[in-house]
């Protein structure tokens, strides 16, 4: 009966791959060492594929559950792995999808499923990626980079890098102290976190926990909740205001109804309130949402909004130039161009491929800010070179989250940080409020606003 033990670390990948065809055979004298599996990051190292066969036959019901520990487990705290056939295995993540992996091990799987999912087919989650594939970099040699500053501003406030925290509900599912530990994450990183207002944590709690600065952002669920919630913002030091507006609906993934996924976990900031349940509970994405019940909010009603509160107005969701005229027009102080990681609607273009007519649009106006899809640093610089002035990062904050709590959320900004000063260094950049648009190749067509583009 094939047995899992310490030893087995030093199988080479073909007696690993052995090992499985063996257990694959005769699955039913598959038996694992409980202890060893405990001590899981040198399994997960090692045996990937072991694991995740592990999973599927657990799922299945056809292997008792492993250990709690690695089947749930914090994967980054559990001690290094040993050497592999005698050499130096790698032991922290050195990229962002280093953190994906291991966050796709250490959760749940609906859990995972609902953090990873789009909409629908989920092309526009593929393409935010894709499209930031098609821009390229023009490196630019023999100039003095010794000395580079990637520290920026947005609507007045320093962060140490144009990289920030996007607004996303439920941080819980990745890690009990959820949003508290995200901020404490970014703040080590001295970034800014925009605050969802389907955070598991309050805006109080969290601002408590903060070090860095924080945006807090609206869903607009009706009058009374916008005012409530604009207010409360203010008074615990947000700087400013994001309304997200590209959810006139809700968007259940396909994933998700599969799963019949259900939300464990409470929204902060409606706690103990008591209120018509379709108004608090549910998030745009989860059921018991439901915006029908109260008066939307319209370009129209943009003026009430400013009027409740001094703060800055940051718009996000915005896909287009005709609504990002629209903001400027209507005095908005930023624009987050976003597909909500594609998991709003379907079938529209990557966020990066939107930026270009957005800038135009906007004329300097407002700040252009944009996230979904972004995973490295040379995507960053891609952003700015087109006009943005600082991107953010939705999904990777979960996996830093699972991975490690707080740690992980700064580890996953710390590698950012690495790559885009080395892509700055290799592109001729020394300064990120500078960067010359030549430094990248845009794809023809790009910023061409609607219908057929013209040849
Ligand atoms: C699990 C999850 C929950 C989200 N919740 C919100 C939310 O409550 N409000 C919001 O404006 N955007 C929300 N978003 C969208 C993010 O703010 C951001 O636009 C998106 O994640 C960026 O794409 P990326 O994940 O590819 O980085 C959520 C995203 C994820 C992955």
């Amino acid at each position: 009966m094939p047995r899992l033990r310490p030893d087995d670390i030093a199988l080479t990948p073909e007696e690993n791959a052995a090992l499985l065809a063996d257990i694959e055979s005769d699955p039913d004298t598959f038996e694992l060492d409980a202890e060893w599996f405990a001590g899981a990051r040198p399994v997960i190292e090692v045996f990937p594929d072991l694991v995740e066969y592990s999973r599927r036959r657990i799922a299945m019901g056809l292997m008792p559950p492993l250990p709690e520990k690695l089947v749930r487990g914090r994967v980054g705290k559990i001690s290094a792995p040993r050497a592999m056939a005698g050499g130096e295995m790698a032991n922290d993540p050195i990229n962002l999808y280093d953190y994906e992996a291991r966050a796709k091990l250490a959760l749940p799987h609906n859990n995972w499923e609902f953090i990873e999912a789009g909409s629908m087919d989920e092309f526009t989650t593929r393409r935010n990626r894709s499209a930031f594939e098609q821009l390229t970099l023009r490196p630019r040699f023999l100039r003095d980079v010794q000395e580079r500053k990637i520290a920026t501003t947005v609507l007045g406030q320093e962060i140490s890098m144009p990289v920030m925290v996007a607004p996303a509900g439920s941080h819980m599912l990745a890690h009990p102290d959820g949003e508290v530990a995200t901020a404490r994450g970014a703040g080590r990183s001295d970034t800014l976190m925009m605050l969802s207002t389907s955070s598991n944590y309050s805006m109080d709690e969290v601002a408590d926990a903060a070090t860095g600065p924080l945006w807090f952002q609206l869903y607009h669920r009706g009058y009374n909740f916008t005012e409530m919630l604009v207010h409360r913002a203010e008074e615990a030091g947000f700087k400013a205001i994001v309304l997200t507006i590209d959810t006139p609906v809700a968007s259940p993934k396909e994933r998700d109804l599969r799963n019949r996924y259900k939300r464990e976990h409470d929204l902060g900031n409606f706690r103990g309130m008591d209120a018509d349940r379709s108004v608090i509970s549910g998030t745009d994405e989860t059921e018991g949402w439901d915006v029908s019940y109260a008066p939307p909010i319209t370009w129209r009603e943009l003026e009430w909004l400013r009027g409740l509160t001094s703060l800055p107005l940051v718009l996000k969701g915005v896909r287009t130039a005709e609504d990002a005229h629209e903001a400027v027009e209507n005095g908005v102080d930023g624009i987050l161009v976003s597909t909500h990681g594609g998991r709003q609607l379907d079938m529209t273009m990557g966020a990066i491929e939107m930026v270009p007519e957005i800038v135009a649009a906007t004329n300097g106006r407002a700040e252009v800010y944009v996230d979904s899809g972004v995973r490295r640093g040379s995507d960053v610089i891609k952003a700015l070179a087109l006009g943005a002035k600082a991107v953010a990062i939705g999904r990777p904050l979960f996996w830093g989250l699972a991975v490690d709590g707080d740690n992980g959320v700064h580890g996953v900004l710390e590698l950012l940080r690495e790559e885009v000063d080395r892509c700055m260094a290799f592109c001729g950049q020394s300064d990120v409020n500078a960067l010359e648009p030549g430094i990248i190749n845009v794809p023809y067509g790009w910023g061409a606003v609607g219908g057929t583009t013209a040849p």
